[in-house]
């Protein structure tokens, strides 16, 4: 039996690391997407084949003992190999077009749809269903995930989650575009945040504060985005990175791109976890082609990406 899935990747647009302590944050899917093939096979193991790396081990084997990236899939294969067959084995292929490790959601696009193929060679589930599969296959390598990432890889669109209530569509007429231009300095999600959870610990009445005016800020965005304001936008977008330097998720190469890309966009900030990763600017077709010539004039690597509305698909 064959099952093959596909999610997109994901842009933080307001709202990263606060989220994590309960604040509301918006994000959209991006139409660059990770496609996973899962198989089963008669042979009793897995094995795993990707850009990232290739694993065949036999099931049953403890987590810590599989290379972090391929964790989320081996550990999505062992455990429906466990509850439905557990003489098979299972074959995984991973085929995808979004850079890895820079913000964009590989890792949570690879639970969505890694949840889906693997559990869809067995059983049909909903969407709801693959959603809890993928965020806890995304804590097998970040313990701590909000969860934000996962659900709008899954559902697609540009929406409102909070770790409370969840998620609901955002629809908004807003014609926006977006540039992302990657940093390359690696980053590692668990690091950041847990570096962050330190400044928290260390400053508690001042991280309150800017969690509050985050919340703030993200109210007037949800405005904004119904009135298609996009200079209004791209305030709370400048303002929000001010609030991610406060708490040291940027450095210096990450605040000269986002100046650069201040200069004809509606605003730039970090997106993902920071440190490193990928920076956006918020355009639309009168400074998209500006934002990109800056970016590239500065050997920046830069493209642009649309909003994806399909979220997960599985053929
Ligand atoms: C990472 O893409 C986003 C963070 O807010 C962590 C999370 O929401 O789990 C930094």
């Amino acid at each position: 039996m064959k099952s093959t899935a596909s999610a997109p990747g994901k842009i933080i647009l307001f709202g990263e690391h606060f989220v994590v302590y309960g604040v509301k944050a918006i994000l959209c899917a991006i139409n660059k997407r990770i496609t996973i093939t899962a198989k089963t096979i008669s042979e009793n193991k897995i094995s795993i084949k990707s850009s990232i790396g290739n694993l065949v081990s036999a099931p049953k084997r403890p987590l810590t003992e599989v290379d972090i990236q391929l964790r989320p899939f081996y550990f999505l294969a062992d455990k429906m190999i466990q509850k439905y067959d557990e003489k098979s084995g299972m074959e995984i292929t991973i085929d995808s077009e979004i850079p890895i490790g820079v913000g964009l959601g590989s890792s949570s696009a690879c639970c969505v749809a890694g949840a889906a193929a693997i559990s869809g060679v067995f059983i049909e589930k909903s969407k709801e269903e693959i959603l809890q599969m993928a965020i806890e296959a995304e804590k097998t390598i970040f313990p701590n995930t909000s969860g934000a990432d996962c659900t709008v890889c899954t559902f697609g669109g540009i929406m409102q989650y909070d770790k409370k209530t969840g998620h609901s569509k955002i629809d908004s007429e807003a014609k926006f575009h977006l540039v992302i231009a990657n940093s390359k300095i690696a980053h590692y999600t668990k690091e950041v945040v847990s570096n962050v959870n330190q400044f928290k610990e260390k400053n508690e009445e001042r991280f309150s504060k800017i969690c509050n005016e985050e919340n703030n800020l993200i109210n007037d965005v949800l405005v904004c985005l119904k009135k298609n304001d996009l200079k209004g936008i791209g305030i709370n977008i400048i303002k929000n990175q001010e609030y991610l330097e406060l708490i040291g998720v940027s450095n210096a190469k990450l605040r000269n791109m986002i100046e650069l890309a201040n200069k004809s966009s509606f605003g730039a900030k970090i997106t993902g976890a920071g440190v490193g990763g990928c920076i956006f600017a918020l355009t639309d077709e009168t400074n998209m082609e500006d934002t990109i010539q800056q970016l590239r004039k500065n050997d920046y690597e830069c493209f642009s990406v649309k909003i994806d509305f399909r979220g997960l698909d599985t053929f």
